[in-house]
């Protein structure tokens, strides 16, 4: 098929299946990371757009304002020069660097939140603060508020439209990230519907407090919920079956496990959702097709997730993980396993 234009490339996203031996289970990976901004929220940003559009609070030519760590940036920056709009991205230091060249690439004014904090602090109160006054001030602005965005999780229906699809129908749990909670909450709210059985499970950062434990700093980006933030209005929690932490080194580390035994970059808030996936996997608690969203890939971790210095710099490190994936993922089978068991299948 011949598209049009660049948001035409969005969804339609392939699935690979992983089977995992001794159990009854399987990994489906949805690879989120092919959409054209290279991440799941390239579906809600082209959506919020539409909706800003559609009810009239954005007019053409007018400016799209937003808190981003970088995914929704990106997509809300395609969508902004596909729709004529003007974009405004308002970041912290902790946003990966490579995503904000990709901002900037396609157009966006960056703004970076004043004030001192580390680096592993994320500074999403201010981000949200200084995004709503410039929504405020400059006239022809929206500040799009992807937290409290109802088209922020109203912009995943196509991603369960396929998956169910892919899956023939048979889809018996989701992991995934949360951070606003609007691929969450979509997407669980859609699988639902179609099967009121498909056990939802939500993976946040360990010093998150999406599910109320206690908050601290930590590296993933663009996942969980910072101490001194709020949780997002756009987060349904009666749509989520089971909340779970993962911690840094698990999820980078599973990452970094990925892409030396599967040749799959996957970003490091996706490391952690397969991490929990297995773990739950292997305890019993989801069974049959689980289906996991490769968010974004490891392109744009490449400074950070995949670097060793700047890991063991950071004591991310932490040589217990790939033995325990070589023992969910029979790893001494792996070989035979990965020739036979991979199985691209195309929407
Ligand atoms: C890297 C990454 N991790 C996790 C998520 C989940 O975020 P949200 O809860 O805002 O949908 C996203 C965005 O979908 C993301 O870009």
């Amino acid at each position: 098929m011949i598209l049009n234009k660049v948001s035409d490339l969005i969804g339609n996203t392939p699935m690979l299946c992983i089977s995992v031996p001794e159990t009854n289970a399987r990994l489906l990976l949805k690879i989120e990371k092919n959409n054209p901004g290279g991440s799941i929220k390239d579906r809600m940003a082209r959506n919020m757009v539409l909706a800003a559009l559609k009810s009239g609070r954005l007019k053409p030519g007018g400016v799209i304002v937003e808190s981003s760590s970088g995914n929704t940036g990106i997509g809300l920056a395609m969508a902004a020069v596909e729709f004529g709009l003007r974009f405004i991205a308002v970041v912290d230091h902790h946003a990966a660097q490579d995503k904000i060249a990709v901002m900037k690439a396609l157009g966006a004014e960056v703004r970076y939140v004043a004030g001192e904090y580390r680096e592993d602090e994320v500074a999403v109160v201010e981000r949200q603060r200084l995004a709503a006054e410039l929504g405020g001030e400059i006239p022809g602005a929206v500040f799009m508020n992807q937290s409290d965005n109802a088209a922020n999780a109203g912009g995943y229906s196509d991603f369960v439209r396929e998956t169910v699809a892919q899956a023939k129908g048979n889809v018996d749990a989701y992991v995934g990230c949360v951070g606003t909670g609007g691929s969450m909450t979509g997407i669980a709210r859609g699988l639902k519907l179609h099967n009121p059985n498909t056990v939802t499970v939500a993976v946040e950062p360990a010093g998150s407090i999406v599910f109320g434990h206690p908050g601290y700093p930590y590296y993933q980006s663009g996942t969980g919920t910072p101490a001194g933030d709020t949780v997002g209005l756009v987060l349904d929690y009666s749509c989520i079956d089971l909340g779970v932490q993962v911690t840094d080194s698990q999820a980078f580390e599973t990452a970094r496990y990925i892409a030396r035994n599967m040749a799959l970059l996957v970003g490091g808030s996706t490391g952690g959702a397969i991490f929990k996936a297995l773990e739950l996997i292997h305890k019993g608690v989801i069974t049959g097709n689980v289906v996991v969203p490769i968010a974004d890939g490891g392109e744009k971790y490449l400074h950070t997730v995949f670097n060793d210095k700047w890991l063991g710099e950071r004591n991310l490190l932490d040589p217990d993980v790939w033995p325990q994936l070589d023992t969910w993922l029979g790893k001494a089978q792996l070989p035979d396993n990965v020739s036979t068991a991979l199985q691209l299948s195309v929407a």
